[in-house]
């Protein structure tokens, strides 16, 4: 929502900004990133980083957008087709959107804390459910990379049995489409690694556990929980 008190002072600012009032409803924006581009070199090269957000990243917003402003012109002609064939396009880059936007949070570098996983209740919850972290990362790494094609692997929290689960995605498909909560996400699309590790893809998923901004996460999973019980 954007709280405009009337669609008129809506389309106002939308002349005001000069653009379509479509364009100001469905506005997103690549979020900045909290670190420099080296911040996880050498795990992942700045080189990468430069690529993967202002350019992967921001490609995933800008057919968001367009696909949005198309979908606001079909609903306006009442054009239920043309709504119906903009839903891969949404799904798509919706959810590269969503998942990058989520995955720069979850890493930081190993000078500041990254792969550290301090006492808390995610750490817990990760013994009590798969033994131990060591266990967890051998888990997620394994169906990250049977993954074929292109996708993600998730540390997710599922609301329906109230724990800890590891899924994959296949695509941008997010972990929330299918009832997930996503924690921690892996990236595993060649683009996320391959400048770095070539075809050594199991290397990237080893190296990538180093900097897991753990923090990140474990708020993730008390939002989540906390979510849970109030429901
Ligand atoms: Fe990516």
């Amino acid at each position: 929502m954007l709280g405009f008190r009337s669609v008129s002072a809506a389309r106002q600012l939308g002349r005001v900004a000069g653009r379509s009032l479509g364009a100001v409803r469905s506005k997103h924006t690549v979020p900045e990133l909290d670190y420099d581009y080296d911040e996880l070199e050498p795990v992942i090269s700045a080189k990468i980083m430069q690529l993967h957000h202002d350019k992967h990243h921001a490609t995933y917003v800008a057919g968001l957008n367009a696909a949005e402003e198309k979908l606001l012109a079909a609903q306006a002609a009442n054009d239920v087709a043309a709504q119906v064939a903009l839903q891969p396009a949404l799904r798509f880059n919706g959810g590269g959107h969503v998942n990058h936007t989520i995955f720069w949070k979850n890493l930081i570098g190993e000078k500041n804390g990254g792969g550290q996983l301090h006492a808390c209740a995610l750490k817990e919850a990760i013994e009590q459910t798969f033994g131990s972290l060591e266990k967890l990362s051998a888990l997620v790494n394994a169906k990250t990379a049977a993954i074929q094609g292109s996708g993600w692997g998730w540390l997710t929290f599922d609301p329906a049995k109230g724990g800890l689960d590891v899924i994959t995605t296949a695509n941008q498909d997010m972990a929330a489409a299918v009832g997930h909560v996503p924690l921690l996400g892996v990236d595993a699309w060649e683009h996320a690694y391959y400048l770095d590790y070539n075809n050594v893809k199991a290397e990237y998923f080893k190296n990538i556990w180093r900097v897991v901004n753990w923090k990140d996460v474990a708020q993730r999973y008390d939002a989540a929980v906390a979510k849970h019980r109030a429901a």
